[in-house]
């Protein structure tokens, strides 16, 4: 119970590394509402424990100010914070064009900026939250010259100035680096069997990682066992970025 009595919000909370992130906290004692675009898939976490299901598109600043007040007013506190909703892409960047880099933008990296300007208040009246952000491995290394890059290393960027913006009320902001991970959103890598093996060949721990991987760090940095951690930043990949 390493989260016993604790409010959290994870966003992208009905799928993959989110999903996982739901059914951990609230296995270890929080209450967590999974905020999501996607309704339907909602309706599975609303069925969980002390797992509330919330639509959210976070690239809306209006949605995000109704649902941190509302989680606030309904349950009187909010702790936790995970901004790990996300979309990703595959397009050539011949092909990226303003609009692609504007939607990209507005989810992965307004996202989570939104969030965190909504949220704060509320952890800083309480002198205490956690804030974890859900970056990718592409913001540190040369890979994917892409729009889903740029949009990582924004949040990569807005993490660390949150941290020294926040945490002077008491409000811990760190991010995540995972590297792939299987979930729906690298499904399409497990059709090619030469890529999947060339990917796990390419990495120290010789496996993909699992959405697991990532929310048993996010627990940790969730609970007070990391409440001296501000502003760090966490690589999961299996050392392919250390490379
Ligand atoms: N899977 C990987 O290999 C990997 C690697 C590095 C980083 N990440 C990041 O981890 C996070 C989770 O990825 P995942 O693999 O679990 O993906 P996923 O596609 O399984 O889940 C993403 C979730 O975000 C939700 N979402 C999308 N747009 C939204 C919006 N506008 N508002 C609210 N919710 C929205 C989706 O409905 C979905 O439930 C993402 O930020 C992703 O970029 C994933």
């Amino acid at each position: 119970m390493r989260l016993k009595g604790k409010v959290a919000i994870i966003t992208g909370g009905a799928s993959g590394i989110g999903e996982c992130m739901v059914d951990l906290f609230s296995s270890e004692g929080a209450i967590v509402i999974a905020a999501d675009i996607n309704e339907a898939a909602l309706e599975k976490a609303n069925q969980k424990k002390n797992v509330y299901g919330m639509k959210l598109n976070v690239a809306s600043d209006e949605e995000w100010q109704v649902l941190a007040k509302e989680v606030n007013d309904r349950f009187g506190k909010i702790d936790i914070l995970v901004n790990n909703a996300g979309i990703a892409s595959e397009k050539p960047f011949q092909e990226i064009n303003l609009d692609d880099w504007q939607k990209m933008l507005a989810i992965n990296g307004f996202g989570p900026f939104a969030g965190m300007k909504h949220v704060a208040p509320y952890m800083a009246a309480q002198k205490q939250g956690s804030i974890i952000n859900i970056s990718s491995y592409t913001a540190q290394i040369g890979q994917g010259y892409n729009h889903y890059s740029a949009s990582k290393g924004a949040v990569r960027a807005i993490s660390k100035a949150a941290a020294t913006t926040f945490g002077w009320q008491g409000v811990r902001v760190n991010a995540l680096f995972p590297g792939i991970i299987e979930t729906p959103m690298t499904k399409a890598l497990s059709t090619s069997k030469e890529l999947l093996g060339q990917l796990i060949q390419a990495t120290p721990l010789q496996r993909l990682g699992k959405p697991e991987d990532i929310a048993n760090a996010a627990l940790f940095l969730a609970s007070d066992e990391s409440s001296y951690i501000n502003g760090a930043e966490i690589v999961i990949d299996g050392g392919f970025s250390a490379q």
